[in-house]
Order: structure tokens, then sequence, then C-alpha cells
């Protein structure tokens, strides 16, 4: 194994009886070669005493929020530390705090803490499993982007038989295998994004501009730094929070101009490109260095107000350059690295399908990714969206992926192993 593939690897370890199937994965990491770190619940001490994860995982195991007065907070320094946490087995109760934000012990503060891939493997009797609450919880969890591993079903602890099972401890091995792996995808790669709206002035207050706000491209730069990517971000005006990253470089721009200026500048060396931002089409003809005065209606004289139609000003615009189109070109010039991936996103409300095909072709983007903006739930200004993907393929452009609702964490992650398959 590379030095790359090695992580750091959270296992959280909850009360329930399957926590002895974890002896066996804890073991099963180290041997691959990862750095193994357990924080356990007071229940799932009563069933596997922490003693034995400290042996085999060579590393302190954490139980208290404030057992360590070395570290006094060492829920964040153990989720910044780790890679990937898995919480296996999960109890319905620690799922539904999940859920719920809570924070009232080390392992659900740890969890909150932590911003990176979070893999669930739930374990309960077959009842809670498919009561509605516990269904709803991990449906929640799964559409902000938790990875949710089982159950199994088969022969339970307490005698029923039914869905709820915890996987095998070699499942879980591999599901964190492959999702370590997916974090390698774009080891050594520049991912350059666009992302935000635009702001087209017409003097020092007044602008053109859309309801973007930057979601969707922010989460495609924070899962690519998560896959190895070095990521370079031409954000328009936005004011959702910015990744803080040494391997994420951040220009802000204001106009259409702006931004075509610095993603041309930033293309030649990308490996990927991908052009999430809502760009104005069109910007004022003119720009008024001092605010644009209303006209001044005539004065009333002696209490009669004469009859006067005021004219509004009309303002004329003049269409800016399409940034996508225009790496496209760059393309085809042979400006770009000859194996570079363009996506283009496509927000629209009716027709998405035949827009989305038609917009590949005439900008040269290798992928086009089309959500409706015409739902209301999703797409701007929404923590969700659903998508679907556009691609070449032999038989010409042709839907290559239907991404059904769910955060734009998730939705980012699938766009790109979609756009960047491994091997
Ligand atoms: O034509 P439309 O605006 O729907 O195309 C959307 C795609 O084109 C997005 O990827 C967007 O970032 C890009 N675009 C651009 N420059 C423009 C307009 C759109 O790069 N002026």
């Amino acid at each position: 194994m590379n030095q790359s593939q090695q992580k750091t690897i959270l296992l959280g370890i909850t009360g329930g009886i399957a926590a002895y199937k974890i002896c066996d994965l804890a073991r099963q990491l180290v041997r691959a070669g990862h750095k193994v770190k357990v924080v356990m619940t007071a229940a799932a001490t009563q069933f596997v005493g922490p003693a034995t994860f400290r042996a085999l995982t060579n590393n302190p195991v954490a139980t208290e929020l404030f057992d360590d007065p070395a570290a006094p907070i060492n829920h964040i320094n153990l989720a910044e530390e780790a890679d990937l946490m898995l919480i296996a087995p999960a109890t319905a109760n620690v799922i539904a705090k999940l859920t719920h934000g809570r924070a009232d012990d080390l392992l659900t503060t740890t969890a909150l803490a932590f911003q990176g891939r979070l893999l669930i493997a739930p374990a309960m009797n077959t009842q809670m499993y498919l009561d509605p609450a516990t269904q709803a919880n991990l449906k929640t969890l799964e559409q902000r982007g938790v990875t949710l591993i089982g159950p199994a079903t088969g022969q339970l602890a307490c005698g029923d038989s039914g869905p709820g099972r915890m996987v095998e401890a070699d499942e879980l091995f591999d599901k964190v295998a492959e999702c370590v792996h997916s974090s390698t995808l774009l080891a050594g790669k520049k991912v350059l994004i666009s992302a935000g709206p635009t702001r087209e002035y017409l003097d020092p207050v007044r602008y053109l501009s859309n309801r973007s706000s930057g979601k969707m491209g922010l989460a495609l730069a924070r899962e690519a730094l998560r896959a190895g990517a070095g990521v370079q971000l031409v954000l328009g005006p936005v004011t959702e929070p910015v990744p803080v990253d040494p391997h994420l470089t951040r220009r802000d721009v204001v106009s259409a101009e702006d931004m075509h200026a610095c993603m041309t500048e930033a293309a030649p060396k990308a490996d990927l490109i991908i052009c999430t931002a809502a760009v104005s089409d069109y910007r004022p003809s003119e720009y008024s260095s001092s605010k644009i005065k209303k006209p001044v209606q005539p004065q009333a004289q002696s209490g009669f107000v004469a009859p006067v139609t005021l004219i509004a000003p009309i303002v004329s615009l003049t269409e800016n350059p399409d940034i996508l189109a225009g790496l496209g070109q760059m393309k085809v010039e042979g400006k770009l690295r000859s194996d570079a991936v363009i996506v283009g996103f496509a927000a629209e409300t009716d027709n998405m399908e035949a827009s989305a095909a038609e917009k590949l072709e005439r900008k040269g983007a290798d992928f086009l990714v089309a959500n409706d903006v015409s739902a209301t739930d999703i797409g701007f200004e929404s923590e969700q969206n659903a998508v679907t993907i556009f691609g070449k393929t032999a038989v010409g452009v042709d839907v290559l992926r239907r991404l059904e609702k769910s955060s734009k964490t998730l939705i980012a992650r699938q766009i790109l192993e979609t756009v960047y398959p491994r091997g």
C-alpha cells in the first residue's frame, strides 16, 4: 500500500452484541496498513473492553468526553485527524442522535464534528429497525451523504429472525477499503471549479445577478479535496462558508468577464474542469461610475401638478463570454491538457433532457450535469439536488446516470466518480 492509501480510520462502537465483530475489523484494518482509532460509548464497553481495542490498534481508546487531561477537546482532534469514520454497530439510539445532531457523549460529539466520509452499520432488533422512526432517520442520514452498510437479514441475538443483523467484518472491511480507494480517486490531480453567481454592475450599487448560492460548486470542491485533488476555486459572490485547506486556492471574482479571465488562465493546467457557476449571460452595455439618479419630477406650481410622463431608463445589455464554450474551444485547439475532462452544468426549467444534450455538444463539454430548477425543494439555494448526468457514448450523447434527490455532498461525490472513474 502506498502512503496516500494509508488512512486514519475512526471506528465508533456503540452498545450492541455485534461489537465483538469489530475486533476482527480493527485487526484487518491495521494489517492493511491503516491507522485505527477507536471511540466507544459506555454501553459498548459492556460488550468488549477498551483494552482489547487498545491492544489490536496500538492506540489509546477513547470513551469519555473529558477522560484525557492532555487532550481536553479530544473529540475535535479525533474528528480532524480521521479520514473516514465508521460507526459499527450503530444502534437505533445512536442513529436517532446522529439524525438530530445530538452530541451528548464522546462518540456523537466526534461524529457531529467530523466533516469527512461517515459510514454506519446499523444493528438492532428487526422491529426497531423496521419502525418508521428508525427508517425515517436512516433515510435522512443517507440523504445527507452518510453511507449505510446493511443491515443483513438473519438470526438476531434476541432470537428473532429478520433484517437488523450487523453485516460481517469482511463486508465492513471491503466497504472501508472501497471508500478509502475512492478518496484517492483524484490524488495528484488538479481540479478547476467555477461556482456561484456573477454580478454585472450598472453603477456602484446596482447589479444584475441570480439566485445561485454556490453550494453545488462548494460541495464539489470539498469532495474533490477529499478525493485527494488540488482544487482551484473561482468563486462569484457567495455567503456560503468556503473550505480552508492547504490544497485549495480560492480566486474571488465578481463579473462574468473576471470569471472568464480567471478560468481561461487556470484551465491549461487542469485535469478536470467543472463549470457550476451560474454566469450572467448579459451585462449592462454601459457602467456609470456614479449612482444613476432617478429623473427629477417637475416642481408642482400653486398646488397644480402638471401631468408628466417619466421615462424609465432603459438598460441596454451586451452578451457575456460563454466561459464553458470557450474552454471547450480551447480543448479543440489543443490549449488544454489532451486528457482534460470538462464538465458543464445546466439549470433547466423545461425540456431538460433535450436542452442538456444539445448544450453538451454546442459547448464542447465532455459531461453535462442537468438539474430541474423549477422544483423548489432542490437546486438553487437548496441543500439538496437531483441531477441527470449526460455524456458521450457510442451512440451519441446519452444519459449516463440519474442521481435521485439527496444532499449536494452525495451528489458531488457521485458526479466525481462518474466523470473521473478510477482505473
Ligand atoms: O447556457 P447555460 O447558461 O444554461 O449553460 C450552463 C453552463 O454553461 C454552466 O456550466 C455554466 O457555468 C456555463 N456558462 C458559462 N458562461 C456563460 C454561461 C454559462 O460558462 N456565460
